[in-house]
């Protein structure tokens, strides 16, 4: 509850123009004006980068059968080098790759519009102009923070000159999410991730958005919730293992509540923990095997094998990690990756609640019914996190019902349905689409 109300205060921080500079948790306008109502239909091409791997992908929206259907994609690995280079060879990699996708799909001829689902913290101006503020999780190429990232995909692309891509439309990961679940769903109004990083976008109204002209209806906010608790408001409940993995992560300082919360950080916390007990001489005899004091060596998705059912996984990764292990000490890991996924739930929980609770009070309603579009790994993978944070939420926003729609592929999908949505509304208006 205590956390629910500092984040409450924070958003309002983030939403206020003269606040907003110095806020922790940016609450970005998207210039996303609404989710789809559909009739939304058409080919699109999009791009997915900031998760755990770049793709490709050819989409195609069905408006008689209401679906969107993806039709072709490829994953593009991103070398270390790359995500830690210049930002240069990042965009030229990525034409690259997509002038491969579109060669191997026989495309190449036709000048698509392309939804680019860029999953970092970015001010964006308008749908296709996007500053990239930081970078987060495992990118750091240096050049692009400050920079518009649409144009550094377009001179990339026309650095080629093999090809050329129509209208671009930037989203986060959380409103292509939330874009998607919304064709199925209407009432979907919410997008969260749960994944390598950890992040939530919601309709918000227009009379509250302060940094952009207009009161009238709504626009999708990109929280970056990662970034609450940077100014030191979470001080009191950051233990010493999220200061060491804050300290020793790319970027200390920043995105602290996903430190605590998401798959890039869970088995690092975990690794922490473990060392530490078993210093204390309360784990395997006092005996720390080389591998578990290596940085990055117990996996976030440990936790959720170690969590499933029996102590079979448990003794088995503990083995590979040299540990001799005692059945007590199997107990004891597992009740560690037990805490530490349930404080990342009931973390994630609080932020979902307190979305929940201000779309309800900011419509005036008793009771208000609503669809969270949900997407990650953590999410997904791990045996009872979602249970946990469901619980966790019905406790903390005791008038909202809350379905959770998990999201098949949303990111990639949801662009395309992002510039879908942008062109409808273009049309409608009689502009140029
Ligand atoms: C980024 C967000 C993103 C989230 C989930 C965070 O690190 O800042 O923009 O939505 O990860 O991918």
């Amino acid at each position: 509850q205590s956390v629910s109300t500092r984040l409450k205060k924070d958003m309002i921080r983030g939403l206020g123009k003269h606040t907003h500079h110095r806020a922790p948790v940016k609450m970005l306008p998207t210039f996303v004006r609404a989710t789809p109502d559909g009739t939304e239909k058409g080919d699109f091409l999009a791009l997915d980068l900031g998760g755990t791997n770049f793709r490709v992908l050819h989409v195609r929206i069905l408006e008689d059968e209401q679906r969107v259907v993806k039709m072709d994609s490829q994953i593009c690995a991103i070398p270390q080098e790359i995500m830690l280079g210049h930002g240069e060879k990042l965009f030229d990699h990525i034409a690259a790759c997509l002038a491969e996708f579109l060669d191997s799909h026989e495309l190449k001829g036709q000048t698509l519009p392309l939804g680019f689902t860029f999953s970092f913290p970015c001010e964006q101006l308008d749908i296709d102009k996007s500053v990239l503020i930081r970078w987060t999780k495992g990118f750091n190429c240096s050049g692009v923070e400050g920079e518009d990232v649409v144009r550094l995909l377009r001179e990339a692309i026309h650095r080629r000159g093999d090809y050329d891509i129509g209208s671009v439309a930037m989203v986060n990961d959380t409103v292509g999410t939330m874009m998607s679940c919304g064709y199925r769903d209407q009432s979907c109004e919410i997008g969260m991730i749960i994944g390598t990083g950890t992040n939530a976008c919601y309709m918000e109204e227009m009379r509250n958005v302060k940094r952009v002209e207009g009161e009238d209806g709504r626009m999708c906010i990109n929280t970056e919730w990662g970034g609450f608790g940077d100014d030191g408001s979470l001080r009191d409940i950051q233990t010493d293992f999220d200061l060491v993995v804050d300290k020793t992560s790319l970027n200390p300082g920043i995105h602290t509540y996903e430190k605590m919360i998401s798959g890039m950080y869970l088995g690092e916390i975990a690794r922490l923990v473990l060392v530490k007990l078993t210093e204390d001489k309360l784990l395997f005899d006092g005996q720390v095997s080389d591998a578990l004091q290596t940085p990055g060596r117990f996996e976030t998705r440990f936790i959720s094998e170690i969590e499933d059912t029996g102590l079979e996984n448990t003794q088995r990764i503990l083995t590979e990690l040299d540990l001799n292990w005692s059945l007590g000490d199997v107990r004891l890991v597992w009740l560690v990756c037990d805490t530490i996924s349930t404080r990342s739930a009931q973390l994630c929980a609080a932020a979902l609640a307190t979305i929940a609770n201000r779309i309800r009070n900011n419509r005036g309603l008793d009771h208000l019914k609503t669809t969270v579009g949900v997407d990650g790994t953590v999410f997904k993978k791990h045996p009872n996190f979602s249970q946990q944070l469901q619980a966790t939420v019905r406790l903390l926003a005791p008038r909202c019902d809350i379905t959770f729609l998990v999201s098949e592929d949303g990111s990639g999908k949801g662009a395309a349905m992002v510039t879908a949505v942008a062109q409808r509304l273009a049309m409608q208006m009689g502009g140029d689409v």
